[in-house]
């Protein structure tokens, strides 16, 4: 059998990981959940989400990977032989392959705010008439769908170029790029006329505003940044190299995604107050509020304002890339893993299967508006489904895979890279209960007070 192939240092581990987690979940999703889930109350059930749910759901799926060296499907026959626990493979492939779609369509936005970067479409006249801007692209037919078939078809690219040449080289270079840009916008973003009540808004928490489905929301959302529960992570962690030290590494990829978010929403929230913005605005605000902060830089500094924007929304495009080859690439392991086929032909089922979803999404905010299901657009749907109920499920079982049917001895011993390194035992005990109980149990209680209300 072939060797599989690994990553080459630890750097590439955690900037793989980073690249897959940081994305538009980081800036495009934070920013408007928080909007909508009502600010500093929400942020703080986030963190508590991340800390105790979403970091336990992140080792777990670590620690299966690495153990096994496989994608979801093998490595639970491996660890599970002639078990159902196979069965949690098909999650791993469908989950990525709904998320792909709808955030292909996002990945479509960025691409065209990109062009109109390039063609200097935020100048300092245009402020009152960015809002409606987004609103008549995203709802029109043909250009948000061109969009979205250029960028599933980049990411289908990329994925065959293969997994060390195609994703080490592009994290590596755009995740440093993306942060400095993100900490200038935020600097600038803060200094606006009326950016305080945003600041306010994001540091002064209203509890009466946490509600059942505000919890499940900054879970969902937890689990979304972190690319958990659909065996992304798992896949990457099958490629690290057993001498690598799984808790830092995942430890470090968790802290840089953290800290994105966080930029990403001291950046647009305060720019949402200045402009005037509802909060509350949905899937559209980053594309609503970013635009205007360049064009009022635009009015002192136009040529400095139109580079931060060009940079900023080429950088966005990449860390889009870097997390959606992430889920196209994990459709591809199960058909050449599972089903024989080559990656080429892995692709093409995959492509037009994920871009025929996508346009679905996109429409959805057009021409499709009026269909709904369970109450959401398509799109919502989708996103819906995959954050606050699929991913949460994978994250369930995973955790509970590695509690309950793994040996504590293997967990140890993949902490520990087979006994080669120290591992503090005190630590490793609060972790692995964070495993076996809290993560699951926390899970269940969410899921059914979210059902029941
Ligand atoms: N975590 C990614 C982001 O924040 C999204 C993602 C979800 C990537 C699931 C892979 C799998 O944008």
């Amino acid at each position: 059998m072939a060797q599989r192939e690994t990553f080459g240092s630890r750097a590439a581990v955690i900037m793989a990981m980073a690249g897959s987690a940081i994305g538009l979940g980081n800036i495009w999703r934070f920013p408007y959940t928080v909007g909508e889930g009502g600010g500093a109350a929400f942020i703080i059930v986030y963190l508590i989400s991340s800390l105790l749910l979403a970091m336990p759901i992140f080792l777990a799926e670590s620690i299966i990977g690495r153990t096994a060296q496989a994608g979801t499907f093998n490595a639970m026959d491996k660890l599970a032989p002639g078990s159902k626990w196979k069965w949690l493979g098909l999650l791993t492939v469908i989950s990525p392959l709904i998320i792909v779609s709808f955030y292909s369509v996002v990945g479509g936005w960025s691409f065209e705010y990109l062009l109109k970067a390039l063609t200097l479409s935020f100048g300092p006249e245009s402020t009152d008439s960015i809002a409606p801007m987004f609103g008549n692209f995203a709802s029109s037919t043909w250009g948000p769908v061109l969009c979205h078939t250029f960028f599933i078809t980049a990411t289908c690219l990329i994925v065959l170029a293969g997994v060390k040449k195609g994703i080490e080289k592009f994290a590596k270079l755009t995740m440093p790029v993306l942060l400095v840009l993100i900490v200038v916008i935020m600097i600038y973003a803060v200094s606006l006329p009326g950016a305080g009540e945003g600041v306010r808004y994001l540091l002064k928490p209203d509890f009466s505003k946490i509600t059942g489905r505000v919890i499940a929301s900054a879970m969902g959302q937890s689990f979304f940044s972190l690319s958990l529960g659909v065996g992304t992570i798992l896949i990457y962690a099958s490629y690290m190299k057993k001498e690598e030290n799984l808790f830092t590494s995942g430890l470090g990829t968790a802290a840089f995604d953290l800290i994105f978010a966080m930029i990403a929403g001291f950046a647009v929230m305060p720019a949402v107050f200045a402009a005037g913005i509802e909060p509350g605005a949905g899937p559209g605000l980053i594309f609503e509020t970013m635009p205007y902060i360049f064009a009022k830089m635009g009015a002192a500094a136009p040529w400095l304002s139109a580079t931060i924007a060009i940079l900023f929304f080429l950088t966005i495009l990449v860390a889009a890339l870097t997390s959606s080859i992430s889920m196209v690439e994990a459709g591809v392991a199960y058909l050449t893993e599972e089903k024989g086929l080559t990656r080429r032909k892995a692709i093409s089922i995959l492509l037009p299967s994920t871009w025929a979803l996508g346009v679905l999404c996109s429409l959805s905010f057009g021409p499709l508006s009026e269909v709904h299901i369970l109450g959401c657009t398509i799109f919502d749907f989708c996103d819906k489904l995959t954050s606050n109920y699929l991913m949460a499920f994978g994250g369930l079982l995973f955790t509970f895979f590695v509690g309950w049917k793994m040996k504590k001895e293997t967990v140890w011993n993949e902490f520990t890279c087979n006994g080669s390194q120290k591992f503090n035992c005190a630590l490793f005990s609060l972790v692995y209960f964070l495993i076996k109980w809290v993560a699951p149990i926390g899970i269940v209680i969410i899921f059914i007070t979210n059902l029941v209300l």
